[in-house]
Order: C-alpha cells, then structure tokens, then sequence
C-alpha cells in the first residue's frame, strides 16, 4: 500500500475506541469462522486502553484468540510501564482473559536472547487477523522510533525477523525495548493505527518518511487510520 489511507476522523476518543472495538471484533470473528481461530496484536501507551475496556467482556470465541503485543518496554512485568501489565489489567481481565496472551518479555537478563524467543512464538501467530497500533509524535509505531540504530533492520520488509530488541534512543525510548519488525507487521489482514491530537494528524498527513508511513507502504493487507481531536 502506497497512498495514505483517507484518516477516518471521529468525534472523540470514546467514539475512535468504539470504532477501533468494532473492527477488532469483526475481523477476530471472521478469521474464527474461516480458520477456527483468530490472532491479534495489540499495542502498548495510553490511547488504547478505552479499546480493551470495550474487548475485555466482548462477546467472542475468545479461548479461540491468540494475543501478543506490538513492543514491550525492558521493565518488569509488574511495572507500571509494562505493555504486559497494561494488557493483562484492561484487556485480559473478562472474558478475553480465556484468549492465548504470549508476552514479548520472558525472565532472564538478555534482551537479544529474549527477542530470539519472541521471535519463535511471534510466528506462530503470523500472519495476524488484526493488528491495533498507536503512534508516536515522532511517527513511531511499535518500538521503531526514528533515528534508532535498529531502525534501518527493523523496516526492512524483508527482513527474517519478527522481532527486535531496540536500544534507548534520543530522544526515545528512555528504556531498552522488544519491538514487532514492519516484517513481522507486512503479512497482517488488517492493521488499525489509532491517534488522537493534531499533532499526530500532523504527522500522518505530513512527509511520508516515519515509521507509521514504512508500515503503510509495507502493509499487503488493509490499514485504516483511526483518528480524534
Ligand atoms: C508503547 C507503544 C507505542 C505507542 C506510541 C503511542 O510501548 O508505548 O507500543 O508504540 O503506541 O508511543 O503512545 P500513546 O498512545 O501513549 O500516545
């Protein structure tokens, strides 16, 4: 896909997050009637969270999802900036606490070890059903913020990995993190890129050179670019 997406622009998050709902429920409900299961990714940060609240007790064949996540901050599971946490408290917490959640983060101290490991259980949920993205200010998606010195492997759409670790960066990330590759990405039958503000509609109708604009021209299936004021 080369052309930006028309921006799909709701009244306000609440109404985003229930179009965001919506379309998630929709393509995990095929793909279950297609092929008997469905495999989801979901995004860290703070827009996505009126999202999971929506999922959380969602009528669905959830024993029949496979979850993961797009990144993962190198902190503790139990931290308060933990993807997993986040995941686990507003997503997992009803009825979709019986889908499959594989987290990005495993014990031990090696990141690259632990991106090996991600990397192997990624794959057996690629190609994914749907994919729920945030983005950054900056463009970012996932962990792939621009000028990081992973970036150039990480936007390689043919690149055989489908996860990185990234390391700090200036300005971001504060911390080292497990990122999903815009290869890992490429595959997905539907990918949702969710953002609110200006400055972030900005930033997608801006010069197509971020990350979230690699991902778009990568994408083989459909991207829809959720936005609120
Ligand atoms: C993370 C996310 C990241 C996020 C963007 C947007 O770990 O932070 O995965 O890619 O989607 O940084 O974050 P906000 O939703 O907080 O603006």
């Amino acid at each position: 896909m080369t052309e930006l997406p028309p921006i799909e622009a709701f009244a306000g998050p609440d109404a985003a997050a229930d179009a965001a709902a919506d379309a998630i429920l929709h393509a995990l409900t095929h793909a279950i009637a297609e092929r008997g299961h469905g495999n989801l990714v979901v995004t860290g940060g703070s827009t996505p969270g009126p999202v999971y609240d929506r999922l959380a007790n969602a009528p669905l064949a959830w024993p029949t999802v496979r979850i993961t996540l797009s990144d993962e901050r190198w902190v503790d599971p139990a931290s308060p900036e933990s993807n997993e946490k986040l995941v686990r408290e507003r997503l997992l917490s009803g009825a979709a606490g019986q889908a499959t959640f594989t987290a990005l983060k495993a014990d031990g101290a090696d990141i690259d070890a632990a991106a090996w490991s991600a990397d192997l259980a990624v794959a057996e949920l690629s190609p994914f059903d749907v994919v729920l993205l945030g983005m950054g200010a900056d463009g970012h998606i996932c962990s792939l913020f621009p000028g990081n010195p992973m970036l150039a492997d990480g936007l390689d759409p043919a690149s055989a990995r489908l996860v990185l670790a990234a390391p700090p960066g200036d300005p971001a990330p504060s911390q080292p993190r497990l990122t999903l590759t815009l290869a890992a990405l490429a595959s997905a039958r539907l990918i949702l890129v969710l953002a609110t503000g200006a400055a972030k509609r900005a930033v997608l109708e801006g010069p197509p050179d971020k990350p979230v604009h690699h991902m778009i021209a990568a994408a083989r299936g459909e991207v829809r670019l959720l936005w609120s004021a």
